[in-house]
């Protein structure tokens, strides 16, 4: 595939299909993403978000969501109790979550619907802590975009940036045939479980949105640099491999031992 870079109005139509798609995914995002749910990667998640909390200065308790979509970080987080902001360009994926939320969630709830780069050049007060889920992928500059977020964590606040596409080397071409393999059987089996459940999936309409995974997706090790450039200590970048199920995660990571993922917890300097 030519990678689409050369239109004038690329970052404009990259915004445009995200909020078209995700107006399309909405109540049913999660549904449509067992590899976001599913036990190996539920415990993933858990444990991520438990150590972003163990670092979280005392009595602090602001925390931003960027990019919250329906809330999958959103409501683990605001069951801890924390006070939640959460911030999405689709009004569908914000209702959706708004769904999940009861009158004192609601309470300790900010929603905003807008674009993250915009959220994040405007005059707000830094946050005490920050957690960034699928979302940079999106991005038609990141880089430029995780610098601006960095801006927004107070000193001694951690930032989490959780579950994106992984650009990787291939060092043992074997591996990454099964691994390959492994991914197309289990995709056959998604599609069939979908249509079981009549859950309807937008293939198709995925030309812009994921733009970065055109390019095989993010170096975590780029994303380092311009944490520790913007102040941030990088405390952990963990790499593994995320499936639509969880016995072919646990396969792949236990025997396999193939990455298409990363995690990075990092925390400003005081
Ligand atoms: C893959 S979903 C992830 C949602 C959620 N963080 C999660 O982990 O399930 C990506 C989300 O990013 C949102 N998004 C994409 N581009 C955005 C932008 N420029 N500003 C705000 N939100 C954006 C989409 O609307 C969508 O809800």
């Amino acid at each position: 595939m030519t990678p689409l870079t050369d239109d004038k109005n690329l970052e404009q139509k990259i915004l445009d299909e995200n909020k078209r798609v995700h107006a399309l995914e909405n109540k049913l995002y999660l549904s449509r993403h067992p590899e976001q749910t599913n036990f190996f990667q539920r415990n993933i998640l858990n444990k991520a978000l438990d150590s972003f909390c163990k670092i979280l200065p005392v009595n602090k308790n602001r925390i931003i969501d960027i990019g919250c979509g329906s809330g999958y970080v959103f409501l683990p987080m605001i069951a801890k109790g924390y006070q939640m902001t959460g911030v999405d360009l689709s009004e569908e994926m914000i209702q959706a979550l708004k769904e999940n939320l009861d009158k004192e969630k609601l309470s300790r709830s900010e929603l905003i619907v807008g674009d993250v780069v915009e959220f994040s050049k405007s005059d707000i007060t830094p946050f005490d802590g920050m957690i960034v889920s699928a979302l940079l992928h999106h991005l038609y500059d990141y880089k430029s975009a995780v610098r601006k977020f960095c801006s927004k964590v107070a000193p001694g606040g951690p930032l989490l940036i959780f579950f994106e596409p992984l650009r990787q080397k291939i060092n043992s071409p074997i591996r990454y045939g099964l691994h390959k393999r492994i991914a197309e059987i289990e995709e056959r089996i998604y599609k069939k479980e979908m249509k079981f459940r009549k859950i309807p999936i937008f293939e198709d309409d995925y030309e812009y949105s994921d733009y970065q995974r055109q390019f095989g997706g993010i170096a975590p090790e780029e994303l380092r640099e311009i944490l520790e450039q913007e102040g941030l200590e990088v405390l952990k970048i963990s790499k593994y491999c995320a499936r639509r199920y969880g016995i072919p995660a646990f396969i792949a990571n236990s025997i396999l031992g193939t990455a298409n993922t990363f995690n990075i917890l990092a925390k400003k300097r005081s």
